[in-house]
């Protein structure tokens, strides 16, 4: 009986290791995806490149989701690239659902119109996207992009989410942050919360063209690439095309102090109208940024003067405090009595 039992769980043992490891191969034999073997590192890495029709794919995983199979082991990593097409107007695919890709490594995911709307909250779990570096979901019908939805993509570098009508939240990227490069062109925004670039210090290029933009935050922006190595010799670029971008004391701080390569085209002011910013770079910005650096300066000049006054004051202060101590201290040891002499008070008598 111990012994059948034995075998037994050995052999489902065995079958899920093989199962695990050539679950692709069972997607090809099912026509889902087409794949091919990229590479193998020391007979044991091995990314697959998996091209799948998107409906089949979705079928597959409903019809075997009570057949989900453990993670491999660790030591046998094998990574799959994920490429889809053909998108259905069918409501049933239209919502990236959890557990998908529960049987997978992924590493590279690129599901571009695919007429996808809603990506479910744990659609990206941990297990299966711990290791994607590589995330395109461009001309989709996406718009309210969940805050934790990307929580477990740490180590992502490049994500994709033009030509969709997303709305960004102030936490969307926090956790993204090996992200390089981010293209949030075409998605018709007109306001970009302060905090929404704050964990994204790595990051080398940002596509925000074709969205109606019209202020640019510098503050924003620059906390996109806080490294001063980086930002000196690989100052990040971002491209602002087709945006009614107003070019005032923002966008010359960014390019100026910052370093920031900027490709944009001025709506206003009306002198700078039309204009490639590229062309501007070394004009003199507007009156206004001078009024304003003006202002700044003045401001910080004031308060750096109250506080080195407030310094001295204090030390002159402690430094009579202690002189009358000390010189107290001599009177009572030598039996005099002195008396600290306050304002208005004329009797100060001094007996010696
Ligand atoms: C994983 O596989 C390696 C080599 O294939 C083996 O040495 C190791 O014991 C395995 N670990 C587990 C937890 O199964
Ligand atoms: C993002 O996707 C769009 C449309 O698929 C493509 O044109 C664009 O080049 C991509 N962006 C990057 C940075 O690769
Ligand atoms: C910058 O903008 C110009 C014109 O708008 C365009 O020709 C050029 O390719 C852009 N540069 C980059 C890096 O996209
Ligand atoms: C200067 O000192 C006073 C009290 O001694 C304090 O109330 C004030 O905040 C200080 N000002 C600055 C700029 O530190």
């Amino acid at each position: 009986m111990v012994l059948k039992l034995t075998i037994f769980f050995c052999t489902i043992f065995f079958i899920k290791k093989v199962l695990a490891l050539y679950e692709h191969e069972k997607l090809v034999q099912e026509k889902v995806c087409f794949d091919r073997i990229e590479k193998i590192v020391e007979n044991q890495y091995k990314t697959i490149h998996l091209t799948c029709n998107w409906q089949k794919f979705v079928d597959y995983g409903n019809k075997n989701s009570n057949n989900k199979i453990q993670n491999c082991n660790e030591t046998e990593l094998i990574f799959h690239q994920f490429d889809f097409y053909l998108p259905f107007s069918d409501p049933k695919y239209v919502t990236l659902k959890k557990d998908l890709f529960k049987n997978f490594r992924v590493q590279s995911l690129s599901m571009k119109s695919l007429n996808l709307a809603k990506i479910e909250e744990n659609a990206f779990e941990k297990e299966s996207f711990k290791h994607i570096v590589f995330m395109d979901l461009s001309s989709n019908k996406l718009q309210k992009i969940n805050t934790n939805i990307f929580k477990n993509l740490e180590v992502l570098e490049k994500l994709n989410l033009s030509n969709n009508k997303i709305a960004l939240t102030e936490n969307n990227f926090q956790h993204l942050k090996s992200l390089k490069s981010l293209d949030l062109s075409g998605n018709q925004l007109q306001y970009i919360h302060p905090n929404v670039f704050n964990s994204l210090n790595r990051l080398e290029y940002l596509d925000l063209s074709n969205n109606n933009l019209e202020k640019v935050d510098a503050c924003t922006l620059s906390k996109i690439n806080t490294n001063p190595i980086t930002l000196r010799f690989v100052p990040p670029i971002i491209l602002m095309n087709n945006n009614p971008i107003d070019c005032d004391c923002n966008i010359f701080y960014l390019n100026r102090v910052l370093k920031y390569r900027l490709n944009l085209t001025c709506s206003t002011p009306k002198y700078y109208k039309g204009k490639e910013f590229i062309d501007l770079k070394n004009e003199d910005p507007s009156s206004t940024c001078k009024y304003k650096t003006i202002i700044i300066f003045g401001l910080l000049i004031c308060a750096c003067c109250c506080c080195c006054k407030n310094i001295s004051k204090s030390n002159r202060i402690l430094e009579l405090k202690n002189t009358l101590r000390i010189k107290n201290e001599q009177s009572v040891n030598n039996g005099y009595y002195t008396q600290i002499p306050t304002k208005n008070d004329h009797s100060n008598l001094i007996i010696s």
